[in-house]
């Protein structure tokens, strides 16, 4: 069982030619909207990789509450640890740029709301799996982390959108991913020096004896592990917007390795997953099917 401690929200998201300079105003060539936050689209990324996931968060009692669920909803994700306040639900305004790229402002709205009560009750079973993000307070992804070592689940933190404050986080979840930007962030922050990405993957290793992964866009992803290194390829593939790939990266990752598959393997199904998810707009009308991340791979 995936269990998803998160965000939820709903996606407002233009498309332009290019992204647009501060202070400037650019005429789109297209809009669309739909369900995200990072917790939510690592939850559904899971359950379309075959997972039985739970998603615990919160969302406010506005309209937008049912569309940032709806497709949790028909996917089948257990949605019952999901409370609602009366702030309003998360919203991130999205631009996606000609190449893909992306800029995402969020207003974090009721996933502010989640406490560490609410992350300790999360039903968590010895062998299952947690995943966690940096979207909702501190304390809850904290409490998350130590309600999974003391039951025995394994933690999965992804450290996106980068916080300085949550990097010790990272010394005690099982599995931390991070992009190469949030990589050298936490290198910072963290103190950890090396010539190389390589050497300073290994110096998080040698100090926190977990395993961090890194991923790398159209390279791939590279883990360190107490083991020794990974490393995957990516698709081949032309990305049209990025948002979500990360996230569907977590959600196949922890979903492989609940289904028993070893850490490469699961690395390899996530990275092919996380391709996919640039060939659509949106974040998770993106997200690929078991089917097809098992086509591409074939
Ligand atoms: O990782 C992509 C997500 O980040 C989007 O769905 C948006 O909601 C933001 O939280």
């Amino acid at each position: 069982m995936i269990t998803v401690l998160g965000s939820i929200g709903f996606d407002l998201t233009t498309i332009s030619d290019r992204l647009p300079l501060p202070g400037e105003t650019l005429v789109g060539t297209g809009f669309v909207s739909g369900p995200g936050g990072k917790g939510a689209n690592q939850a559904l990324a899971a359950k379309r990789a075959g997972a039985e996931t739970r998603m615990v968060g919160a969302v406010g009692k506005d309209a937008f509450a049912p569309q940032a669920l709806e497709l949790l909803k028909s996917g089948g994700v257990d949605l019952s640890k999901v409370e609602e306040h009366d702030a309003p639900t998360g919203i991130a305004l999205i631009f996606v740029g000609g190449t893909g790229e992306n800029m995402i402002v969020i207003s974090q709205g009721a996933n502010a709301t989640v406490t560490p009560q609410q992350a300790s009750a999360a039903p968590l079973a010895s062998g299952g799996h947690l995943l966690l993000q940096l979207e909702i307070p501190i304390e809850a992804v904290a409490a998350g982390i130590m309600q999974a070592q003391g039951v025995g689940a394994v933690s999965i933190l992804n450290t996106a959108p980068f916080n300085p404050s949550a990097a010790n986080l990272m010394m005690d979840a099982d599995i931390t991913v991070a992009n190469e930007t949030e990589f050298d962030l936490a290198c910072e922050a963290l103190g950890l020096e090396g010539a190389d990405r390589k050497a300073r993957m290994q110096a998080f290793v040698n100090r926190s004896g977990r395993t961090i992964i890194v991923t790398l866009g159209g390279d791939g992803a590279v883990a360190a592990t107490p083991n020794g290194f990974i490393s995957v390829p990516a698709l081949k593939i032309k990305p049209i917007d990025t948002v979500g790939a990360g996230d569907t990266f977590c959600g196949y990752f922890g979903a492989a390795l609940d289904s028993g598959l070893d850490l490469e393997t699961a690395m390899r199904r996530a990275s092919a997953a996380g391709s996919l998810a640039c060939l659509k707009p949106g974040a998770q009308p993106a997200i690929p099917s078991k089917a097809e991340v098992d086509a591409a791979l074939a």
